[in-house]
């Protein structure tokens, strides 16, 4: 019932993809920029809250993504050629890194630098971790390096999504749009 069509991906899956995309997005916004001293600032409480509130949802969306990804039936991969398969799962792999990584360095980087985390509807999870200040610190800022890679890998991986859908003219773009959501295709070869 929840599997439409075999050469898409499922509603779930669906949603699980578009609701990662837009929350990494909405994060990487209200990301705070500056030093711990101001991170931590009370005037930027809100956004901090905020910020990590979204970071905390992709965690949990991505591991029941991951779960769900077990259970489900993918649609076949597209005629392309082998290299084109290879960095296609290269790309994806990456990107599931990246959505662990990125909220696993914030949550380890703010505990080692003695923080709570602090999310909104005042949840805060006091720092279970001895203090470790430097590693904290360099955590932190990896975190802010990945959040920077990710934004970059996710562009590339929607553009090669658009080649495939504009230039290819093949069915990879639809196979993660809903049946509802018609997109318009262009009917011959541009060259
Ligand atoms: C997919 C999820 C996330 C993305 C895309 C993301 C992205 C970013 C980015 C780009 C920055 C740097 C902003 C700038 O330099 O202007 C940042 C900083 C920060 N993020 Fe995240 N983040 C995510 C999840 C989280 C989570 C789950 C937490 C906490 C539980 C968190 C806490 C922080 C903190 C505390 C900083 C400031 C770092 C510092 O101390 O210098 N983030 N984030
Ligand atoms: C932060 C943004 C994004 C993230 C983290 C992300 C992540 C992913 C991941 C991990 C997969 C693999 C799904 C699986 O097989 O389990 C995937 C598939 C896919 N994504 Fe994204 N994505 C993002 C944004 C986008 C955007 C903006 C588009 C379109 C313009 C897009 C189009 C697709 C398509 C078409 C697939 C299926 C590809 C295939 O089966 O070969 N994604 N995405």
């Amino acid at each position: 019932m929840l599997k439409i069509n075999p050469d898409r991906y499922g509603v779930i899956a669906q949603t699980f993809h578009w609701a990662t995309a837009v929350l990494v997005l909405i994060a990487f916004i209200y990301g705070l920029g500056g030093n711990e001293m101001r991170v931590y600032d009370a005037a930027h409480d809100f956004q901090r809250m905020l910020h990590e509130t979204l970071g905390m949802s992709v965690l949990a969306l991505v591991v029941l993504r991951l779960l769900w990804r077990l259970l489900d039936t993918r649609p076949a991969p597209a005629a392309a050629p082998r290299w084109m398969r290879l960095a296609s799962t290269a790309v994806h792999g990456l990107l599931y890194g990246l959505l662990m990584a990125l909220p696993l360095t914030a949550i380890f980087g703010a505990w080692l630098e003695g923080h709570s985390l602090t999310l909104l509807a005042g949840v805060n999870i006091t720092s279970p971790l001895p203090l470790a200040h430097a590693l904290g610190q360099s955590l932190a800022e990896f975190h802010t390096l990945l959040g920077d890679a990710i934004m970059i890998l996710a562009g590339l991986h929607a553009a090669a999504a658009i080649y495939h859908h504009l230039v290819l003219r093949d069915c990879v773009l639809k196979a993660m749009l809903p049946v509802w959501f018609k997109v318009w295709q262009p009917k011959k070869r541009w060259f």
